[in-house]
């Protein structure tokens, strides 16, 4: 397994395990960056992915109940909003050549967006939430977060070069469905 595919470790609760994705998800936009050819297209499908764990997990577990808190609406719509953005511009990029000079252009627009996002989440979010969930239920989505990211699939389209198009248009669907039901069977469980 290599440096891009490892998943997040973390012994902690969800939010642990959510703030530490947020690291990587910025080291994984630093090796885009800063490298080409086989191992930026390699960083860009690992960061999609990660990207489409992430923002799944958050969606089923970290709004929702941000929601409940006083002033939580408001919140909640403007994170969703940033997460439409970022995914709009991710589709734009995934059609493109990495090795395109447009693509890193892209990329540092989508960067800043996505950690100025992440910090939004960290400070208004995050912490909240442990007042909102038992301990146990709070190790339980960790648990499933991370046995999705583990078990999803990691090469979009195994044995095509080319497999930097379209990650987006089908297999990520497939990532973003294991998490929601992984994470829909811990909640069941309690
Ligand atoms: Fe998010
Ligand atoms: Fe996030």
């Amino acid at each position: 397994m290599s440096a891009t595919t490892t998943p997040v470790e973390s012994t902690g609760d969800v939010i642990d395990l959510l703030r530490a994705q947020h690291g990587r998800i910025r080291d994984l936009f630093d090796l885009v960056m800063h490298s080409d050819g086989r191992e930026r297209k390699e960083a860009f499908q690992a960061l999609v992915r990660l990207l489409a764990v992430h923002e799944t997990a958050e969606e089923e577990i970290v709004h929702p109940a941000a929601r409940r808190l006083p002033g939580g609406d408001g919140i909640v719509d403007d994170r969703l909003s940033e997460e439409r953005e970022a995914k709009e511009l991710l589709s734009e990029l995934d059609g493109m050549d990495t090795d395109d000079p447009r693509f890193l252009k892209s990329l540092d627009k989508l960067r800043m967006d996505v950690l100025t996002h992440a910090r939004a989440e960290e400070r208004y979010e995050f912490d909240r939430l442990r007042d909102q969930f038992s301990p146990t239920q709070l190790k339980g989505f960790a648990a499933a977060v991370r046995a999705a990211e583990a078990t999803a699939p990691t090469h979009p389209h195994p044995g095509v070069e080319s497999a930097s198009k379209n990650l987006l248009a089908g297999p990520m669907v497939a990532v973003v469905d294991r998490v929601r039901d992984m994470i829909r069977d811990a909640r069941g469980k309690d």
